[in-house]
């Protein structure tokens, strides 16, 4: 994954670096570096672990210049440590690079690069001794990426940092870049928060696209060399107040947030996104087949969608990105709807990008503007949640829980989201004692069994999804109706089971006698049974059970005093395969 940005202006670079790098963090987290350059002098630091850690030991504002790059890693080839952290410099020290992506083929180029002494472990070194020697070959810098795009195989957003030159190389394929425009300073990072405190005003660049910057300007090019146009974005971002000293998480901050979030889509939904929605329902009413097409989180937002749009007659399936071209079938009367948080998913961009002229049309759902996945699509449908900090999926989930309750009313399904903004108030306000109490039976245990019927189902997939990657438990969420084809096997005395029982007289419920007799530990989310306190409304469960079960991962998480926010091995954007 990775972040990058970089920096050319007449201000100090290091700490609009560091500003962007600390908003790139979602993107990775196990090292970061800043490289500067002044009157040619080459300054760089870099170190393993959080970036205000690393920061507080390094202080990176004391590196000088008005030209710079940084980088915030999420390993891919070589161990977390120093060495491997980016920015990585050449042995002429004429060239640095720092890079978000996979050389896919760099053992092949370290073949070509007999002579050289790597450093490191990474594949991004490599392809930073490819470039230079390039460059050594006496090519224009054009020529050079020119060639370098053609050799190079995998996924890459570069910056190379010209020492000799006081230039910046600006590289995309497949990882997303941006180019920010502020009067006479030039910003570049891997979203637009990177620079969104700076300026407004962005350039994407899309695949195999380049720009060359210096103090005089910018340049873009396609992957032939020739000079290309690019249309200049306004963009505006919903604003999040910074975590204060009533959330000692970002996840507890961003649960706590979604009754206004909710509120914040419906009213888009009833105004500016009006005509969206209902060109998304006329798509739905004149398609044969739906497949949405997401993962993690959002792909057990899309199995809710199913659920809601089978009920509604609709023909639909929802795909796990990676797996599309195995099992996805997409004709020309196919509608295809990405759903993704970040909008930046590679196995998502990956599924829809082949299939993109062969289906009736392709619609995205996502949360953060003008990411590639929307791009890509026709017609865009944005959550509108606010950045989302916490590496899980919360208040993003729930956000599409919503919409896809709406355009199921707009199909005709009987749903009352009237009161549904306070009810998802007084859900988290009501329910934490008992969210504590089941915590403490739950923070030492191995395993749990989450089972779900309907739209259940998806909900006891996302409850294991998250106790997994915030409260480090295995967990599996299934339909309930399979626990008898074998998983009833693993339950004994203690072994806790969650069940999410949506009606008073829910066949799961015969589920719940089964593991009942089997001396299990019978956890009951429901508005009929057990000790929560949910509003009653077949359709609206999914939605309500979710938020507890983020509370219930995020208190076991606290018990156990884990990275919440930052759970290890993970980031927010997978922009790798
Ligand atoms: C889990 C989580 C992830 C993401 C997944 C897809 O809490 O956040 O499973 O849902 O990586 O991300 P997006 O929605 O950005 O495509």
């Amino acid at each position: 994954m990775c972040g990058i940005t970089g920096y050319l202006g007449y201000k100090q670079a290091a700490p609009i670096l560091l500003e962007g790098l600390k908003k790139l963090e979602y993107r990775g987290y196990d090292s970061a570096g800043i490289a500067t350059l002044e009157n040619h002098q080459i300054n760089i630091k870099k170190g393993v672990g959080a970036i205000s850690k690393i920061d507080a030991k390094l202080q990176f504002s004391k590196l000088h210049g008005t030209i710079g790059i940084g980088h915030t890693r999420w390993a891919t080839h070589g161990k977390v440590n120093q060495i491997n952290a980016h920015p990585h410099l050449t042995q002429s020290k004429n060239l640095i690079i720092v890079h978000n992506g996979i050389i896919e083929n760099f053992e092949e180029l370290k073949n070509k690069l007999n002579s050289v002494n790597l450093i490191s472990d990474t594949d991004s070194e490599i392809a930073l001794y490819y470039f230079e020697n390039k460059l050594n070959k006496g090519l224009t810098i054009k020529e050079a990426i020119k060639e370098f795009l053609k050799e190079v195989k995998g996924t890459l957003a570069i910056l190379f940092l010209n020492t000799q030159t006081n230039e910046i190389y600006a590289i995309k394929r497949d990882s997303p870049l941006a180019l920010g425009i502020g009067t006479n300073e030039i910003f570049l990072g891997s979203d637009i928060y990177a620079f969104s405190k700076f300026t407004h005003k962005a350039i994407f660049f899309e695949d195999n696209e380049f720009a060359i910057i210096s103090n005089k300007g910018f340049r873009f090019y396609n992957q032939n060399g020739l000079e290309i146009i690019k249309k200049i974005t306004k963009f505006n971002w919903v604003k999040e107040e910074k975590k204060n000293k009533n959330f000692e998480h970002y996840m507890l901050k961003e649960i706590y947030e979604e009754p206004k979030c909710i509120e914040r889509l419906s009213i888009s939904l009833n105004s500016d996104q009006k005509n969206k929605i209902q060109n998304l329902k006329n798509l739905i009413l004149n398609s044969k087949k739906i497949l949405f097409v997401a993962a993690g989180t959002s792909y057990h937002a899309s199995l809710y969608a199913t659920y809601l749009l089978t009920r509604l007659g609709f023909d639909a399936r929802a795909i796990i990105a990676s797996e599309f071209s195995n099992i996805g079938l997409v004709d020309k009367e196919t509608l295809i709807i990405a759903v993704s948080q970040s909008g930046e998913t590679m196995d998502v961009l990956d599924a829809i990008k082949p299939v993109k002229n062969s289906c009736y049309s392709l619609v995205s759902i996502v949360n953060v503007p003008h990411s590639s996945i929307e791009r890509l699509c026709f017609l865009n449908i944005n959550i509108l949640a606010g950045q989302e900090i916490a590496v899980a999926s919360t208040k993003t989930y729930s956000n599409e829980l919503y919409l896809f309750l709406k355009l199921s009313q707009e199909l005709g399904m009987k749903i009352n989201l009237e009161k549904i903004f306070d009810n998802v108030k007084e859900l988290i306000e009501n329910n934490s004692s008992q969210i504590k109490k089941v915590a403490q039976l739950l923070k030492n245990k191995k395993d749990i069994y989450i089972i779900g019927k309907g739209s259940g189902y998806a909900v006891a997939r996302e409850i294991s999804l998250k106790l997994k990657e915030v409260s480090y438990i295995h967990a599996e969420g299934m339909m309930s109706g399979e626990l008898k084809h074998g998983t009833l096997a693993l339950i004994e005395n203690k072994t806790p089971v969650i069940i999410l029982i949506s009606e008073k007289h829910d066949p799961i419920l015969s589920n719940l006698k089964e593991v009942e007799s089997r001396n299990a530990q019978a956890i009951l989310i429901s508005p009929y049974y057990g000790d929560f306190k949910i509003p009653e409304g077949k359709e609206t469960f999914a939605l309500y059970a979710s938020i507890l079960g983020f509370l219930l991962t995020y208190e076991i998480a606290k018990l156990k005093n884990l990275p919440i926010d930052k759970p290890r091995n993970l980031a927010k954007v997978v922009t790798v395969k």
